[in-house]
């Protein structure tokens, strides 16, 4: 059996990460029946370098070909002033895929407590997921301008553009601790109040479940004071982009957290939630845990292969808690270091 995996590395640390998820992959299945064929495609601003456009059309038109998708991380200071940036590839890409789901795992394992700035007490018990709306709100709303003297965005969204997520997200609770917190600003926003009506609604198609709501700007007080409360957020695009980001605090390092991009019936695309990270770029120190977990996702998500994905996962979080870390976590591992690591436990 063959896989088209459509590789789009990126910039900055996206090609160094992306080699260590490869390397990963090719490793679990070395002896398998199962082929992926790696395709590379130019994306972000190595995609302007060389065909003058963050999201070529060859680029498109293999991803929508693919059995799935990985993606490093985009965008640099070299591109910030772009007509197209790599940003916009990026969200060009999400929408042209219909990915309208954004699923962003946060978890802290018992053995790597002590990698996290939050007391143990606190940290301890982690395992949330953030539920991130992709092709709506503010990230794509019209009318939108930039002027010298003025400037605006529009949020918006409709009913079906809420319910689908907001049914997604219960989905995952029905596999989890049945327990969905919706995240708006509903004291302030009309698009809150609508999502607030309409998640209240989708909530009567899961009795099993409990929906609670919660302000964007106390969840966000939340999330550090007391993780361990928290089972399957909901929320916005803006709102989820924030708060994922944040979440990253209790496990120490946005390096380690991954995510899975889902649409309807289009392919999925897997992806760290960081950046390009260009501070560290380069160096050969990145955390490449965040692309290995999203490659992990893949197998999961789109393949059903638990067994090779929790291999994986497995794999890592040993290499971690044997202390061979990277500069992020406060260790001395170099990417490649940490990636022989990883390969050494899938023997
Ligand atoms: P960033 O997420 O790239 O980095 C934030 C901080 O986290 C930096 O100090 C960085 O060194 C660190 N970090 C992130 N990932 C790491 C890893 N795997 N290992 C070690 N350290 C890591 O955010 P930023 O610096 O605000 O943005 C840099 C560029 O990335 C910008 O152009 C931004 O638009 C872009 N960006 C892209 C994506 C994406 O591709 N999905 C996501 C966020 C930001
Ligand atoms: C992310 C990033 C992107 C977003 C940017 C780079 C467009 O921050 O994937 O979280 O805001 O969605
Ligand atoms: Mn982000």
């Amino acid at each position: 059996m063959k896989k088209k995996i459509v590789v789009l590395a990126g910039d900055g640390i996206g090609p160094e990460i992306m080699n260590s998820a490869i390397q990963v992959l090719k490793k679990v299945f070395e002896n398998s029946y199962l082929r992926f064929d790696f395709e590379e495609h130019f994306f972000g601003g190595a995609g302007i370098d060389v065909k003058n456009d963050p999201l070529p059309e060859e680029t498109l038109a293999a991803c929508k070909q693919a059995d799935a998708i990985l993606l490093g991380a985009i965008g640099g200071h070299k591109w910030e002033t772009a007509v197209r940036t790599p940003e916009k590839g990026l969200l060009d890409l999400r929408k042209a895929l219909n990915l309208f789901v954004n699923v962003r795992p946060t978890f802290v394992s018992d053995a790597l407590l002590h990698l996290s700035p939050i007391k143990k007490e606190i940290v301890q018990g982690t395992d949330l997921v953030v539920i991130r709306e992709l092709i709506g709100g503010i990230y794509f709303g019209e009318p939108r301008y930039l002027g010298a003297e003025e400037a605006y965005d529009t949020n918006r969204y409709n009913v079906e553009e809420i319910k689908r997520v907001v049914r997604y997200a219960f989905e995952m609770a029905q596999n989890r601790r049945q327990h969905v917190l919706s995240v708006d600003k509903a004291n302030v926003l009309a698009t809150s109040k609508l999502w607030r009506k309409v998640t209240e609604e989708v909530a009567k198609e899961f009795p099993d479940c409990k929906l609670e709501h919660q302000y964007v700007d106390a969840a966000a007080m939340r999330i550090i004071q007391n993780p361990k409360a928290f089972d399957v957020i909901v929320t916005e695009n803006l709102f989820g982009d924030i708060l994922s980001d944040e979440a990253s605090v209790l496990p120490g390092t946005l390096g380690v957290l991954p995510s899975a991009s889902h649409g309807q019936e289009n392919v999925s695309l897997y992806e760290p939630i960081h950046g390009s990270a260009p501070d560290v770029a380069g160096k050969n120190i990145a955390n490449p845990v965040s692309m290995i977990l999203s490659a992990s996702l893949m197998l999961r998500e789109s393949f059903d292969m638990y067994e090779e994905s929790q291999k994986i996962e497995t794999a890592c979080f040993k290499v971690m808690e044997e202390g061979v870390l990277t500069k992020d976590l406060g260790g001395t591992a170099s990417t490649t270091d940490f990636t022989a690591a990883v390969i050494t436990k899938l023997n």
